[in-house]
């Protein structure tokens, strides 16, 4: 296939590690640190794990070396949808493997986690690998959101390893995947399986962190690509003053990728779910914000303007999270029975009858394609499916109505021309950001090194990110220390806790401080496209979250 010349010129990248891991092998030293307890629910957390809880954080330093470095035949996944950086992370983790020894060997499986079910794989060599180093996208090996959680499907999954001759598996996914690799590597103990388990932080969306994973990778070349995006409409809004653009985010729960775009680019509005949910702020209240910039822009004479949407508000806003919540049981509880129902006209009756009478108001009094949009099948993991739903959409035609009303008040004397947009595949395959290439690469060389420490139930985390990259920090994290127990399908289940955008913390705050300003002012900055040559300062900057976060 032929290649682009960015894509030729960026193989040649040498993407930057830990100063300690540009050691020879023989020097790089596991260090064990305190033993861990999970975030809440210790004692459950801890039945359920009894081989893997409480082992303590890990990290690797210059010494006389304790790290095995042969005899690895290692498995790799790329688990839930895609992240830029993926391919690096492979990398990564193949070159360790090989510098160790050339006789370790990495197999890809494909699709996913239903390729180690399947026992579809690749055997990963140095021309496949250099085919894919700094590229965007999973295709390397492909992905997907098959669930590994069924005591026969790990049945399957050690006896495919077993004839392979598989001896750890490193798994790349989001928060739900990791929590699949925990009970796996759990299993594997259990079961006196030699199979060590050890995950990577993917997601764009940002909200697989914690006090020892400072991001997950993707989210910075994700949120970088949609603010040029945001920037250039934002240009042309300016330009052509005529058009407000409504447009909706990626991200599925947490507003992370929503918050980070809008402190890269300034729009006029920015919503924030958890604000939504914290605040408690009706449909009707979000729709009285919007237009209240809108208005006081039109007395100004600006009938243009921005407003950043995450995807996933409306599972935040009260009334439709009561209405996702009944309709995420009554798709579950009542599959067969919906699924006799044929038409959509006729499902949306059907469900009006079953749901409690506040809920089945609301789900009656929406257009019908939004009404749709929530009947659409969950995921895998029963989450539903925001991407599909579209808010913006809807905002802008109760934003319209609301500004018919106050003209007729003679309160709104401006005219209001919307246009909505959805940005969220347009990011997730992107060539990664100088910091999600160096950062992956790093993550696969780390989790490689944890395997050549015999550990298994760990998640690779490299810290001190808004430093150079000389001076982050390979560590090592139980799973098990970040996970507690949740209600999922009506059930408590032991999950890897998801960090949604925190309140007090530095990212929301900056937000708040100029917001009021940003609702009337053009204040707009045009961050451009992510650039891949030139000063670091511009090439390797971490995203504006990670370093408010980590400012003193
Ligand atoms: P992960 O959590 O698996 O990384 O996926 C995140 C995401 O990109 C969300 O932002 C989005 O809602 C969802 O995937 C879309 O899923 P799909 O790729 O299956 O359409």
């Amino acid at each position: 296939m032929e290649k682009s010349v960015l894509q030729q010129v960026r193989y040649q990248y040498k993407p930057k590690l830990p100063l300690v891991l540009t050691n020879n092998l023989a020097k790089i030293t596991l260090q064990r640190g305190q033993a861990t307890t999970s975030v809440n629910n210790h004692n459950e957390i801890k039945e359920l794990f009894p081989n893997s809880y409480g082992a303590p954080v890990v990290n690797f330093t210059e010494g006389s070396g304790n790290l095995k470095s042969e005899g690895f035949t290692v498995g790799a996944i790329l688990s839930g949808g895609q992240a830029p950086g993926g391919h690096n992370v492979i990398a990564g983790l193949y070159d360790a493997l090989k510098k160790a020894s050339p006789n370790n060997k990495l197999f890809g499986f494909l699709g996913g986690p239903s390729g180690l079910i399947d026992n579809k794989y690749l055997e990963l060599t140095d021309k496949i690998i250099d085919e894919y180093r700094n590229t965007g996208g999973f295709d390397m090996i492909q992905s997907g959101r098959t669930k590994l959680e069924k005591e026969e499907d790990f049945k399957t999954v050690a006896a495919n390893c077993k004839n392979l001759g598989v001896n750890a598996l490193v798994i790349i996914g989001g928060d739900d995947s990791n929590t699949n690799a925990a009970v796996l590597g759990e299993y594997f103990l259990a079961n006196n399986l030699p199979i060590q388990v050890i995950g990577c932080p993917k997601t764009i969306d940002g909200d697989l962190k914690n006090e020892l994973i400072e991001t997950s990778f993707g989210f910075d070349t994700a949120c970088k690509t949609f603010a040029e995006l945001i920037g250039n409409i934002a240009r042309d809004a300016n330009s052509a003053q005529k058009y407000w653009h409504f447009i909706r985010l990626m991200g599925r729960s947490a507003s992370h990728i929503t918050l980070e775009c809008a402190l890269l680019t300034q729009p006029n509005v920015t919503l924030v779910g958890e604000e939504v949910e914290a605040k408690k702020l009706s449909l009707s209240k979000i729709v009285d914000i919007v237009a209240d910039s809108v208005v006081k822009r039109a007395a100004n004479g600006h009938n243009f303007g921005l407003v950043l949407i995450p995807e996933g508000l409306i599972e935040f806003i009260p009334e439709f999270n009561k209405l996702i919540n009944e309709l995420n049981n009554l798709l579950s509880l009542k599959a067969a029975a919906f699924s006799q129902i044929k038409g959509s006209e006729t499902q949306i009756q059907w469900l009006q009858d079953e749901l409690s009478d506040k809920a089945a108001q609301l789900f009656g009094s929406l257009p019908r394609d939004i009404a749709e949009q929530l009947m659409l099948d969950r995921d895998p993991h029963g989450n539903v499916r925001v991407s599909a739903i579209e808010t913006e959409k809807l905002l802008m035609r109760l934003v319209e109505s609301r500004l018919a009303e106050l003209k007729k008040e003679g309160k709104f004397k401006g005219s209001f021309s919307p246009l909505g947009h959805f940005f969220g595949y347009e990011g997730r395959c992107a060539f990664p950001s100088n910091f999600d290439a160096d950062y992956c690469y790093s993550l696969g060389f780390n989790a490689c090194m944890l395997i050549m420490a015999g550990l298994s139930g760990y998640i690779s985390s490299i810290k001190n990110l808004n430093k150079p990259a000389g001076e982050w920090q390979a560590v090592g994290t139980p799973l098990t220390a970040m996970m507690n127990l949740e209600v999922r399908h009506g059930k408590p289940k032991p999950v890897i806790k998801k960090a949604l955008v925190e309140l007090e913390g530095k990212p929301f705050k900056a937000l708040v401080a100029k917001r009021e300003e940003w609702a009337v002012e053009t204040a707009y900055i045009y961050p451009g496209a992510i650039q891949y040559f030139g000063p670091s300062e511009v090439c390797d900057r971490p995203s504006e979250t990670l370093r408010l976060e980590q400012s003193s």
